[in-house]
């Protein structure tokens, strides 16, 4: 795939593949080792607009980012257009180039609330909520889905409204609420997308390899890609799609995640997120399975190395 920049208002990217926010995954170590393998982009998790306006510690937290982040991007969540506003000009807000709304959060505890995909099916709040983030001039982005319903796209009409409303690039993740992270994602409807708005539109949704980012891009016509699972089991990713040379160890690989990890945060809580993102990193790794279990039962980054020494 060939890299080319991509505008996001008034920055611009060095190259068109993304990292995807993932909760509980992406945090400012991984997206360092991302940015290491070539990552064009990458975002924070998404966070609460109103756990950033009630100071909570936990969100101020996710909201760290790494040295080498030069483009640094948060995920918001919310649903008062009021409240989405205040947060993007919260003081902890303002180190970001890039403020992008979650627009496509299928769980329960998020869609009942009327935030992340229940506002495709609210157009107009939706829009409100837009609107008055740009209106504060930041470089505000928003990441979709399809639709909440299979088969009853509204993503061409909500990417023209995001347009309106001043948005400055729409990624599209392409499958519906029902679908959560299954099956093939539907190139024609990102493609409609594409060919919709005159913003950037990043494609998103099951690209495990260099081929899945070339079909990606041959089908939809996307100004660039978002990896997601893809990035979580294999950081590297982003260098073989970019047809960058590169050397993949995943013991020194995890290793400097839990370097960096360690300046912030007890061993005890680090080993425990491990527990389920060291099954991410084992994915397509032949690996005995009384290790693989191992893993999930970890107390500390020693055990983890040690561990690591026997895949
Ligand atoms: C565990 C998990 C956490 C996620 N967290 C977020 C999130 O915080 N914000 C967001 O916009 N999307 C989130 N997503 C969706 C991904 O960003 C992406 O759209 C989705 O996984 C499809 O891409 P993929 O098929 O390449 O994995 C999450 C997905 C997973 C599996």
């Amino acid at each position: 795939m060939l890299p080319k920049s991509v505008k996001i208002g008034s920055v611009a990217t060095e190259n068109n593949v993304f990292l995807a926010p993932l909760a509980g995954y992406t945090d400012f170590a991984f997206r360092s080792l991302c940015i290491d393998y070539g990552a064009g982009l990458t975002c924070t998790e998404m966070v609460s607009a109103n756990g950033l306006l009630y100071n909570s510690r936990a969100t101020k937290e996710l909201l760290y980012t790494a040295p080498n982040e030069k483009i640094r991007c948060a995920q918001l969540f919310g649903s008062d257009p009021a409240l989405m506003k205040e947060a993007l000009l919260h003081e902890d807000l303002a180190p970001f180039d890039v403020v992008d709304v979650n627009m496509g959060c299928p769980v329960p505890k998020i869609f009942n609330n009327g935030a992340g995909s229940a506002l495709l099916n609210d157009l107009p709040k939706a829009e409100k909520i837009l609107s008055a983030m740009c209106s504060t001039g930041r470089n505000v982005t928003v990441k979709i889905r399809l639709g909440t319903e299979r088969g009853k796209s509204v993503a061409v009409e909500f990417a023209k409204m995001a347009e309106g409303a001043g948005v400055k690039l729409i990624a599209v993740h392409g499958r519906y609420r029902p679908d959560y992270y299954a099956g093939e994602p539907d190139f024609g409807e990102i493609a409609r997308v594409k060919n919709a708005v005159n913003i950037p539109v990043i494609a998103n949704g099951g690209i495990f390899s260099r081929a899945d980012a070339e079909t990606m891009m041959e089908k939809t016509g996307a100004d660039g890609v978002m990896l997601a699972r893809g990035a979580l089991a294999k950081p590297c990713l982003f260098s073989e799609i970019l047809g960058r040379e590169y050397v993949f160890d995943l013991y020194a690989a995890v290793s400097r995640q839990l370097e960096l990890l360690k300046t912030r945060f007890d061993d005890i809580r680090i080993a425990v997120n491990f527990r389920k993102v060291m099954p991410q990193y084992l994915k397509g790794v032949a690996c005995d399975r009384r290790i693989r279990l191992a893993f999930t039962q970890v107390n500390s980054t020693a055990e983890i190395l040690s561990l690591l020494k026997e895949v």
